[in-house]
């Protein structure tokens, strides 16, 4: 997909280097443009590196004559060549120019030349935002069939606290290829998602865990939320925010784990199990903090359940995803999991590979699905791969349905 970023003259101008980055994750080519207050806030410089565009600033700005005349139909090229407008921070003044029709600058003027779909994020102080005029400004603009992320509430830069904060980065990012793509193609899906790890309790200070970051999890439930899905998140301890969209359940153990997912088993038509899951617990964690003693100690560990066996076990109609992180013979592995768990799909990682797999942004994946040859995905953000992976799960989960 490829999409305009015009970046309005606000403070949060600076938000949308992360926007640009959150679209490039999720497989957008983008075409910054600045107004010249944006220059005031953050130089092109930073979203040309970002980018890999030369950016555009101005229709006129320091060219000479010849070079006006002979990029005089920049606007309108860029305006057929791209698929989606997003304004972000698009500042009162942006609104205004947008909704009143006024082409005095190369954005406001390619906005007038372009026939794609206009996402709008803006972001001000809370009275501008109140504003009876940019109240009107923004009604003119949602009939024009253009969406607009409104804004959130906190303290804002102007020293108040109130609505008028530019939306995060990553939910815009997501209302942008959902509406360029217009693919909601798990609509009416209802997908359970585990992700991160779990933390089996020693002690109350103490616990066994991984080094899982929850990021694949998150990603694959950030995707199929974007695609139309109703997704519920079980999430192990985690530090990053939940996507938006999308219901969190959060478990520390593995048997919260289990009676999580359990809880949400009968709504779901895809279970994917991206969590580590620890594979044993202390069954009786000491009530107290133990003490150090010169002696050597063991701690007498128990399995704990196999949640995705046991999904597996009363599956029914539902399509089950199982994930093998493993540091050799994943292929073999993924086969046995496979059939162990009775799953349809085994998504195999080798995390013994440098800068991908657990805690890293990038990950290299092979779909082993059932009675079918690997597919090995490549390199690439954990966000892309999440919409590879759902690639493969649509036909696999039509199939089955269409079976039962
Ligand atoms: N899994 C689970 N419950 C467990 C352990 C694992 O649901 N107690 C799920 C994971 O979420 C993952 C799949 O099983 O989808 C494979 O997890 P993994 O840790 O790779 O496999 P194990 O069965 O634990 O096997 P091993 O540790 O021997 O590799």
């Amino acid at each position: 997909m490829r999409v305009i970023l015009g970046v309005g003259g606000g403070i949060a101008a600076y938000k949308a280097a992360e926007l640009a980055r959150a679209l490039m994750e999720r497989g957008a080519t983008v075409q910054p443009v600045m107004t010249a207050a944006a220059r005031q806030f953050i130089t092109p410089l930073t979203f040309a590196a970002l980018t890999g565009k030369k950016v555009i600033t101005d229709l006129f700005g320091d060219r000479t004559a010849d070079e006006v005349l002979a990029s005089s139909v920049e606007h309108i090229q860029v305006a057929r060549e791209n698929d989606v407008l997003v304004a972000a921070p698009a500042t009162a003044d942006l609104l205004a120019k947008f909704a009143n029709g006024l082409a005095d600058d190369f954005l406001s003027t390619l906005y007038l030349a372009f026939t794609g779909k206009v996402v709008l994020a803006p972001a001000m102080n809370t009275q501008m935002w109140l504003h009876p005029a940019t109240a009107a400004n923004i009604e003119k603009l949602r009939a024009r069939g253009h969406h607009i992320v409104p804004p959130g509430s906190g303290p804002l830069a102007c020293g108040e606290t109130g609505v008028g904060r530019l939306a995060d980065p990553a939910r815009i990012a997501d209302d942008v290829i959902r509406i360029g793509t217009g693919k909601q193609d798990f609509a009416g899906e209802t997908i359970v998602i585990t992700a991160g790890p779990t933390q089996e309790a020693i002690d109350p200070v103490r616990f066994i865990s991984n080094r899982s970051s929850g990021k694949m999890g998150y990603a694959i439930a950030e995707a199929a939320a974007a695609r139309g899905a109703q997704v519920i998140l079980v999430s192990g301890p985690v530090k990053i925010p939940p996507p938006a969209g999308v219901k969190v359940v959060q478990v520390e153990t593995a048997l919260e784990m289990k009676d999580a997912v359990f809880a949400h088993l009968e709504e779901a038509t895809i279970v994917i199990k991206s969590a580590a899951v620890a594979d044993y617990m202390v069954e009786n964690p000491a009530p107290q903090k133990m003490k150090k003693t010169a002696a050597r100690m063991s701690i007498e560990l128990s399995p704990t359940p196999d949640i995705l066996a046991e999904v597996g076990r009363v599956k029914g109609d539902r399509l089950l995803v199982g994930f093998a992180a493993e540091t050799q013979n994943m292929i073999s592995e993924a086969k046995r999991k496979m059939e162990t768990k009775n799953c349809d799909l085994v998504v195999g990682n080798l995390v013994s590979q440098h800068g991908v797999g657990f805690g890293s942004d990038d990950n290299e994946v092979t779909l082993v699905p059932r009675g079918g040859a690997p597919v090995p995905l490549p390199r690439a953000s954990k966000r892309i791969v999440a919409d590879q992976i759902l690639d493969h799960v649509l036909p696999l989960r039509l199939a089955l349905r269409s079976a039962s």
